[in-house]
């Protein structure tokens, strides 16, 4: 979608069936409209029965000429007490114009706001963010006609001089970073019969083509001939071949690197440990980690941060075949490092242990995992926040923040040696599950053994990256939680 920019003024002339206008609670009194916005809109609406409640919405038309007979869509959403007003409700509020737009089938729809009730830069991304993430919608294998997304939003605000510099590139950063969630969703949605590790592999490279990001698919044969020995045990029982992809982005200059690591299970069936048949459906969502990984590439792309960023993405499926690993095999990890495999299922922790072992070689400054993990960590926080597991202050609380600007939630979790004293093997360095309880964090202190000395984060995005509470801007599915996360946590580490 494309996102531009117009003045109050021309609010009254301009050409679309739906303008949306998002009002704070005090600007409802004494004249219900700021001045530009209530000559845009001709007569004024009598709008007694809108109180301006948090994204309270009511429909009426005007007469502008613009509109057809019936007269042009007005729609107005509540914003609230002003300084109640955060990124989330501007995000909510302009997605659920974009979403009335969808519903009434129109292509192009303008958003007034009067004076912005957070700093330009938070209120532009929001609304760009809000924009594109409410008129999301996956059509999968449906038949019937495809719902044709709005192709253009005008945002009129009547900024000036700096500030309104700043809305307007926020504003367009939103709807980039938006754009890529939507990415990274599209890959979760897709059934796992539309996306092996090959094609995901692909899908990688298709985004990157005609950008600086830089992809490299390594294939079996090289996965073998460099022993990435927990990708190969994962795959093995699957007649789909592994896939490892790389990815870069450069900038001319930088003075931070950063590695980004996702994991790209296409789908776990738990393999010879096969889970039930309850909801395995949704574990084609095991891949989420790496499509956010490649919905942040996405992004960087277009917005080119000074940063240096390394993407990882072990891709495989899960699956029983006869060549399955079965529990007490050992594998070797990419590092060197040796598992005796306790439990199939465990499946994300083997690949995800070559991919740390193959950032160590990177020397990156921060490395940051994203993962659908563990149940566990569904059981700890439900689906309003990610596990965040991580030694060191510093990225905590960088990563916390960047997750509260998106409005993705990160949750602090222990990361313990003494957890690991669970997951000793007899045979092997460790082993791949422990007890019953306890399993995020189990799972993160196994992870720890591979991250070796990197200065690393794992976020735990089993309870974040499908079926979140539904909202304007979010109808079910995946959540491409993570793009938006990465993405701002990246920017703010330009010097
Ligand atoms: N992909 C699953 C984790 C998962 C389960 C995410 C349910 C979201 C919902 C992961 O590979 C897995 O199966 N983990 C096991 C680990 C156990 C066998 C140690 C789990 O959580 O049960
Ligand atoms: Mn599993
Ligand atoms: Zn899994």
């Amino acid at each position: 979608m494309k996102v531009t920019l117009g003045r109050s003024a021309e609010l009254a002339s301009e050409r679309v069936p739906l303008v949306g206008v998002l009002l704070a609670r005090d600007e409802l009194q004494p004249k219900w409209l700021p001045s530009p916005l209530s000559q845009a809109i001709r007569p004024p609406i009598d709008a007694k029965d809108f109180t301006g409640r948090e994204l309270e919405t009511a429909l009426a038309y005007d007469r502008s000429g613009t509109g057809g007979r019936q007269g042009r869509r007005v729609l107005l959403v509540g914003l609230g007490e002003r300084a109640k007003i955060d990124a989330d409700t501007l995000r909510r509020a302009a997605g659920a114009v974009a979403r009335r737009a969808r519903a009434i089938k129109v292509d192009r729809f303008a958003l007034a706001l009067g004076r912005l009730p957070l700093p330009a830069v938070d209120a532009g991304r929001a609304i760009g963010e809000g924009v594109v993430l409410g008129g999301y919608s996956f059509h999968g294998q449906k038949t019937d006609a495809r719902p044709k997304p709005a192709r253009l939003a005008i945002v009129h605000h009547d900024g000036r001089g700096p500030d309104a510099r700043t809305f307007r590139s926020a504003l367009e950063s939103g709807r980039v970073l938006a754009e890529a969630t939507a990415f990274a969703r599209d890959l979760g949605n897709e059934p796992a019969n539309f996306k092996s590790p090959t094609t995901l592999a692909s899908a990688a490279v298709r985004m990157a083509r005609g950008t600086r990001v830089r992809v490299r698919v390594l294939r079996k044969p090289e996965l073998e001939r460099r022993k990435f020995g927990g990708l190969l045990g994962v795959s093995r029982g699957s007649a789909e071949p592994p896939a490892f992809v790389e990815l870069e982005w450069r900038p001319p200059s930088y003075k931070k690197t950063v590695c980004l690591v996702g994991k790209g299970l296409t789908f776990d069936s738990g393999g010879i440990s096969l889970k039930p048949a309850a909801s395995m459906e949704e574990m084609k969502f095991d891949m989420c980690g790496g499509a956010a990984v490649f919905g942040a590439f996405m992004a960087l792309a277009q917005l080119k941060p000074r940063v240096r960023v390394h993407g990882l993405v072990p891709c495989s499926e899960n699956m029983p075949g006869g060549r399955a690993i079965k529990p007490g095999d050992v594998l070797k990890s990419y590092g060197g490092i040796t598992i005796e495999v306790i439990n199939t299922d465990a499946e994300g922790r083997l690949i995800l242990a070559d991919a740390l072992g193959r950032a160590q070689e990177l020397e990156p400054d921060y490395t940051i995992d994203l993962a659908t993990l563990t149940g566990a960590c569904v059981v700890a926080l439900g689906h309003r926040a990610s596990g965040l597991f991580c030694a060191s202050d510093d990225l905590t609380s960088r990563l916390r923040k960047a997750g509260d600007s998106a409005g993705e939630a990160l949750w602090p979790l222990p990361l313990w040696d003494s957890y690991l004293d669970d997951m000793k093997s007899s045979v092997a360095d460790v082993k791949n599950s422990g007890p019953r309880f306890g399993g995020a964090a189990t799972a993160a202190a196994f992870l720890k053994k591979f991250a070796g000395d990197l200065v690393w984060a794992h976020l735990d995005i089993a309870g974040t990256a499908w079926d979140t509470p539904k909202s304007e801007i979010y109808e079910g599915g995946a959540s491409g939680v993570g793009v938006r996360t990465l993405v701002r946590f990246i920017e703010g580490l330009q010097a």
